[in-house]
């Protein structure tokens, strides 16, 4: 695919870009010269993005965790910084196999990389990414680790034949419904990894996002209710039912949500503990279920 163009007219793309306000024109316009198929077909993609349509919707895919995640109208853009939390889920299975194993703390765990790879023996860790949009999580985790038995489910139809596109190399299997309801009940007390990167902006600041966000996601993926943490408190009460012993819920929030989010965590009997990134400013509540041995959490640094 891509378009050949003279150094004018791709000029005249920049411009127009950065005329409609796009920081990266340069960058963007590299992308949409590259998606488009004909001169036409890249002139109304400028159009679109120069109408406040997110790049990712206009070209079809976001990049995340290095992979291309296939993005339709309405679903949720995968953000870079959920990144961390597919490195925090990733590093803490490989870490149940064989890496150091310190108490969780309870406090702030900064990021670290690398532990020792999960064993090829056995049997594939059980991966469940709930409110999955896209499947992005879902699938990077999967990409990361390799032999997966992967879950994933979304209230929103959209966001289901998304992330069904999405995960069927890796062969995962996505369901429709709310939370957990319409997840296998063979799945109860399995879970290894529970990734849910819930919506978790404060009602009244939904307003304050992005045009991009507010006008071409939908609510139901941004609105986590008062204080933002409705949906989480939703997810944590539940989670116990579904983890395997030593497994991990891993949700994204904001710094200012960590304490409060942590306590509804802790509150479901999880052992919590708050990992946080300066550099992607990201956020991840972990809370972790008891091992058979003992009410000890996992973390893969610190
Ligand atoms: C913030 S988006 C995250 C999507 C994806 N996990 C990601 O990181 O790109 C939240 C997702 O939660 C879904 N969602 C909201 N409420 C839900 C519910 N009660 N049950 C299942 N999914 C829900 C939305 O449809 C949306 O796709």
């Amino acid at each position: 695919m891509s378009v050949s163009l003279s150094s004018r007219h791709r000029s005249d793309v920049v411009a127009r870009l950065r005329a409609a306000g796009c920081v990266f024109a340069e960058d963007e316009a590299r992308l949409l010269i590259s998606a488009a198929l004909t001169p036409g077909d890249l002139a109304a993609m400028v159009d679109r993005r120069a109408a406040g349509l997110p790049l990712e919707h206009v070209i079809g895919w976001a990049e995340f965790c290095g992979l291309r995640i296939a993005v339709d109208p309405g679903v949720f853009v995968p953000r870079r910084r959920t990144e961390f939390l597919v490195e925090q889920a990733v590093a803490l299975v490989r870490a149940t196999a064989g890496a150091p194993v310190h108490p969780a703390a309870g406090g702030l765990v900064r990021h670290s990389a690398g532990a020792p790879a999960r064993p090829a023996a056995g049997p594939p860790p059980v991966v469940v990414d709930l409110c999955c949009g896209s499947g992005a999580v879902g699938a990077a985790i999967a990409a990361a680790l390799g032999r997966t038995e992967l879950h994933a489910a979304d209230i929103d139809p959209a966001a289901v034949a998304c992330a069904r596109r999405n995960l069927a190399a890796v062969g995962g299997r996505v369901y429709e419904g709310d939370l957990y309801e319409p997840l296998p009940a063979t799945l109860r007390a399995r879970v290894d990894v529970l990734a849910a990167n819930v919506p978790y902006v404060p009602t009244e600041e939904v307003g304050l996002l992005p045009p991009e966000a507010r006008t071409h996601e939908p609510l139901l993926a941004l609105d986590g209710g008062t204080d933002g943490l409705d949906v989480l408190r939703r997810v944590a009460a539940a989670a116990p039912r579904w983890l395997a012993p030593g497994g991990h819920l891993l949700s994204e929030t904001s710094e200012r949500q960590a304490p409060r989010a942590a306590e509804a965590v802790a509150a479901s009997g999880l052992t919590p503990r708050v990992a946080a990134s300066d550099e992607r400013n990201a956020t991840v509540i972990i809370g972790t279920m008891a091992t058979l041995a003992g009410p000890v959490g996992r973390a893969a640094d610190g």
